[in-house]
């Protein structure tokens, strides 16, 4: 049974990528399962740096099979752009699989996401404004085009030609938006679908047969659990699952073995919402410019804060956690002390979890222990043993409140900035 599946743990951006990269060495698939273009994995290896948005980071390992599931939205445009500039740095394509069944995102998507966002005025989400949530709100209420709609032209013609009449009016009625032409979006989007079909398979069969094969699976999560859907800050989350994995591939949850848990060692979030560690002092500025807190898809500077030991924890229980990935550590280097969040207190009441009532969660005050810091550089140390008693300290309270072990601490962006400290598979 062996999948492993990655999972931020926070609120996105916790290092996915790169944890994926270099686990990636070490499987046979790597599949995305969830969101779309909103996601942003920055990676950086032998072949350069790359901001990878939609294709699963196991690309840049030429023997790994690349599966986009039918979980993910799929920006036709995005996906062909990023397929373009991998081609370009010579990173081939030639294992890289879309599912049939997955979800188009359409002009219309785009549009309305931004006037959506326009009309919530101060209740404003702050999305990616990439139709990544009217996509989904289609998918839902079977309004949608997938995948294998587009490369039938027929279907696709009288699929559109049904949707967009209903978009069309939204757009012009309720917006006061100018409507979109059927026939240039049937071109442009015919034109997307021809050169999407050689990437197109079962995508569920790729991964039964690989399984059955007794070859191992790594599933990339996109975004963190706290803009999951059901689990996350509602309404300030994105419009996907980002736990419950097996739903955005097609494998029975019975075959996941281990979940990595990727917990940046503190905490940032972009976009609305409640973070109740956020930092408005020169320590998160210190963060965010050491960090390179900049949104990878929208280049918005990240909110910052100490580790978030509460959400941490509700993610490990969640999601499974086996284990967590702590990443960004080299960033607290040089703190003489840290904090961690081990609860909120809100009107004197003590909350061991995040409240799923928002308004109730924006009013949370953290609960702080301080910690020594370490104040001497770690991007050089590979072995646990080596990192200072202050960092180990650090990593041990955060096994011990998180309730599981770090597998893998991250002490830079290269892939030999890692310390294993315990071997995954
Ligand atoms: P959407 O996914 O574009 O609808 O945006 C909804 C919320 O999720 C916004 O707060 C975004 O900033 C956030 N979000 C979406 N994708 C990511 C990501 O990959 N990293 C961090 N935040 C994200």
């Amino acid at each position: 049974m062996p999948v492993i599946a990655i999972i931020g743990a926070q609120w996105g951006d916790e290092g996915k990528g790169k944890i994926v990269d270099l686990l990636a060495e070490k499987v046979n698939v790597v599949v995305r399962f969830s969101g779309g273009n909103n996601a942003g994995h920055t990676v950086v290896n032998q072949l350069g740096e790359f901001r990878m948005h939609l294709i699963p980071s196991g690309i840049f390992h030429p023997d790994v099979t690349c599966v986009i599931g039918n979980g993910v939205v799929i920006d036709p445009a995005a996906f062909l752009d990023e397929v373009e500039s991998l081609k370009q740095h010579n990173v081939s394509t030639g294992n890289l699989f879309v599912s049939d069944r997955a979800h188009l995102i359409m002009p219309y998507h785009i549009l309305l996401d931004g006037l959506e966002e326009e009309a919530r005025g101060s209740g404003a989400i702050g999305t990616t404004r990439k139709g990544i949530g009217p996509a989904f709100a289609d998918k839902t209420s079977r309004m949608g085009i997938r995948i294998c709609d587009l490369l039938d032209k027929e279907t696709f013609r009288r699929r559109l030609g049904f949707v967009l009449e209903y978009k069309n009016s939204i757009l012009t009625k309720l917006y006061g938006a100018a409507p979109l032409s059927l026939d240039e979006l049937y071109h442009d989007y015919s034109q997307y679908g021809e050169r999407l079909a050689p990437y197109v398979r079962e995508t569920d069969v790729i991964l039964e047969e690989a399984l059955e094969r007794g070859e191992w699976v790594l599933l990339e999560g996109a975004q963190g659990t706290m803009l999951d859907l059901d689990f996350g800050t509602y309404p300030y989350v994105t419009s996907a699952v980002t736990g419950g994995v097996s739903l955005g591939v097609g494998i029975s949850p019975a075959n996941i073995k281990e979940v990595v848990g990727v917990l940046k060692a503190y905490t940032t979030r972009v976009g609305s919402g409640p973070m109740p560690t956020e930092l408005h002092d020169e320590c998160g500025d210190q963060m965010r410019e050491r960090g390179h807190e900049y949104g990878t898809t929208t280049g918005r500077p990240r909110r910052c804060g100490w580790l978030d030991a509460v959400v941490a924890r509700y993610s490990a229980e969640v999601n499974g956690f086996t284990s967590t990935a702590i990443t960004k550590f080299d960033i607290l280097d040089d703190f003489s002390s840290l904090r961690i969040c081990t609860a909120y207190k809100v009107d004197g009441a003590i909350y061991n979890r995040p409240p799923a009532h928002t308004a109730l969660f924006e009013r949370c005050e953290p609960v702080y222990e301080e910690l020594p810091g370490w104040q001497c550089p770690t991007s050089n140390i590979r072995r646990f043993e080596e990192l200072p008693s202050q960092a180990q300290a650090y990593v041990r309270r955060i096994e011990e409140l998180v309730g599981c072990p770090a597998s893998i601490i991250s002490v830079g962006a290269d892939r030999e900035q890692t310390i294993m400290v315990t071997p995954i598979p």
